[in-house]
């Protein structure tokens, strides 16, 4: 297993979380967010972004996981749902990378059903060219073409989620 160097640095990445922020920060002027992090891999992305945010903001986390079966077909799983009440309330969904796109779409249609007053989502990766599920993302920090990437929560075995960056993995040596 090999673990390059930085692929996206940790300044590179703290800089975009600030333009994010910003961004949603004005869309959200007298509004009270109800920001939704999908655990496990958005939680370090997820603490960067709704610290600079500075509107007022409620957090909730979703812990997801999806098994990919084939390239076109995947399972997710919810192991732990929202427990904030999701009518009448501006939703952000937080997510760490989006692949094919299922494991969002799964989400995003769960809260919809719940009718909350608006939905809009902010992934912190985007690796385009994988998608097979279209799902409309409002803010995106970077796009990335088809590597495999850990850290900054993003993991490969449950492992490597703590480095402070992000780096292209490689299974060979
Ligand atoms: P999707 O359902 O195919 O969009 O998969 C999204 C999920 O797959 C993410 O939430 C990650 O957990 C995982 N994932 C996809 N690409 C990567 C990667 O490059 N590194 C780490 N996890 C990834
Ligand atoms: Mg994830």
């Amino acid at each position: 297993m090999v673990i390059g160097k930085p692929f996206l640095t940790t300044e590179q990445i703290l800089d975009r979380v600030k333009e994010l922020a910003d961004w949603i920060s004005n869309d959200y002027v007298d509004k009270n967010i109800l920001a939704v992090g999908i655990l496990k891999g958005a939680f370090m992305f997820f603490s960067d972004l709704v610290r600079a945010i500075n509107v007022p903001l409620t957090v909730d986390f979703i812990i997801a996981s999806s098994y990919v079966k084939t390239d076109t077909t995947g399972e997710v799983k919810i192991y732990h749902d929202l427990r904030e009440e999701v009518s009448d309330r501006d939703v952000l969904l937080v997510e760490d990378i989006v692949d094919s796109g299922i494991t969002l779409n799964l989400i995003r249609e769960r809260i919809l059903a719940r009718s909350p007053r608006s939905l809009k989502i902010c992934v912190f990766l985007d690796k385009k060219e994988r998608r097979v599920v279209d799902v409309p993302l409002d803010y995106v920090g970077f796009e990335i073409p088809n590597v495999f990437v850990v850290g900054y929560g993003l993991d490969y075995d449950n492992k490597f989620r703590n480095l402070p960056y992000i780096a292209i993995f490689k299974k060979s040596v």
